[in-house]
């Protein structure tokens, strides 16, 4: 209710006609959203705000022995779950398919084979039920995934999104308006925690593993460069390419020794590395901006390291932090069912002509 509370005030700070569409129509409550922009097959509902269910299959086992999601692969595997991923949700929901009210779907950004199998699959289902389909940007969904459970920011909020495609730092103005303050020049957060990974001989992905080895480690082991960009913009391919030299000044020998014994330490340093940067654009835009209210999103922000330390600097300059629960840092429906939830709410409708566009940006 706080939720939809504070999204209801931004759309009457933008003049939104909201109370005489309430009168003449019926609103949507009950939402089911699809995610399938890259390996994660998920599908979920939303009720009147609420979560009911959440499912997601994840592809980690098809694409581990690769080091990285095959695009081919991923979108076979989509066609092969996306009906008894959606099942499920509506199962685990205790409704069936008449009972929904809308269909949120990503559209993009992400691989287009992938996103093809959920906005395909969503149409049908929207075409074939009668009821309206909601293109969901996958960034969006990870913006508004703070809103799935409280507490929840009010708006305006400053929104840091860390994930594998995506290093963006933006200003959460209103309901469905965002300002970018700055962006990744080069690789995203997350793919150099991938990247990074691999040259550790670690598997995919390699976040969740680098995470893991740097609590053991000594982040003081190594000192990796903290570039520092003009604005809030981030680099991070310096980064990954300074632990390759790092690791290439050692014969084959040296290094397999090397990482045998100093594997923590390393993923430590780098981590650490990357933490740093972070934390420091993020202290630079919260000084800069006054705003009292931060969020942190995307499958890098299920990082330990990256937690404690934006607790901490939220501490230090007395602000509030909201990070997703774990199951919604990572891709999944449930974002994508109460962004959609919001949309619907809005009027939102997409033409089922909506076409899938692996580019799309914020
Ligand atoms: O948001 P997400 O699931 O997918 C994209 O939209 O890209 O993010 C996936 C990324 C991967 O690069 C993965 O290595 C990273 O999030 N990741 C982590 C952790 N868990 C996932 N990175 C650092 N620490 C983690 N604990
Ligand atoms: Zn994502």
């Amino acid at each position: 209710m706080e939720t939809f509370r504070a999204f209801l005030h931004a759309f009457q700070l933008r003049g939104f006609p909201w109370v005489s569409i309430r009168i003449v129509v019926a609103l949507p409550e009950v939402i089911l959203g699809i995610e399938t922009s890259c390996d994660d097959t998920a599908a979920a509902v939303v009720i009147g705000g609420q979560l009911s269910a959440n499912v997601v299959a994840s592809q980690q086992t098809t694409h581990l022995r690769y080091g990285g999601v095959v695009p081919e692969l991923a979108s076979r595997d989509h066609q092969r779950r996306i009906v008894p991923v959606v099942r499920q949700a509506l199962q685990e929901a205790g409704l069936h398919p008449q009972d929904l009210d809308a269909i949120a779907v990503t559209y993009g950004p992400g691989l287009v084979g992938s996103l093809l199998v959920g906005l395909s699959f969503a149409k049908a289902f929207a075409l074939g039920l009668g009821r309206p389909l909601i293109g969901v940007n996958h960034l969006e969904g990870h913006i508004y995934s703070v809103f799935i459970e409280p507490p929840s920011p009010p708006f305006p909020y400053l929104c840091l999104i860390v994930s594998g495609g995506h290093t963006q730092l933006v200003r959460v103005d209103a309901g469905f308006r965002h300002t970018l303050l700055g962006r990744t020049r080069d690789d995203a957060a997350g793919e150099a925690f991938d990247k990074v990974a691999r040259l550790l001989g670690l598997g995919y992905p390699g976040g969740p593993e680098i995470d893991r080895l740097a609590r053991q480690g000594r982040p003081d082991f190594v000192t990796f460069p903290r570039p520092r960009l003009e604005g809030y913009d981030f680099s991070f391919s310096g980064l990954k390419t300074a632990v390759r030299y790092y690791l290439d000044q050692f014969s084959q020998a040296e290094r397999i020794r090397l990482l045998e014994q100093h594997r923590a330490d390393l993923c430590a340093s780098f981590q650490q590395a990357v933490v740093d940067v972070l934390i420091d654009t993020l202290r630079r835009a919260i000084l800069d901006t006054g705003l009292r209210h931060v969020a942190i999103v995307g499958g890098v922000s299920a990082n330990s390291g990256l937690r404690a330390a934006a607790q901490a600097l939220a501490e230090s300059l007395d602000v509030q932090l909201y990070i997703p629960p774990l199951p919604y840092c990572m891709d999944n429906a449930a974002m994508i069912a109460i962004t959609g939830y919001f949309k619907a709410k809005s009027g939102w409708k997409s033409p089922l002509t909506l076409a899938a566009t692996p580019t799309l940006s914020d």
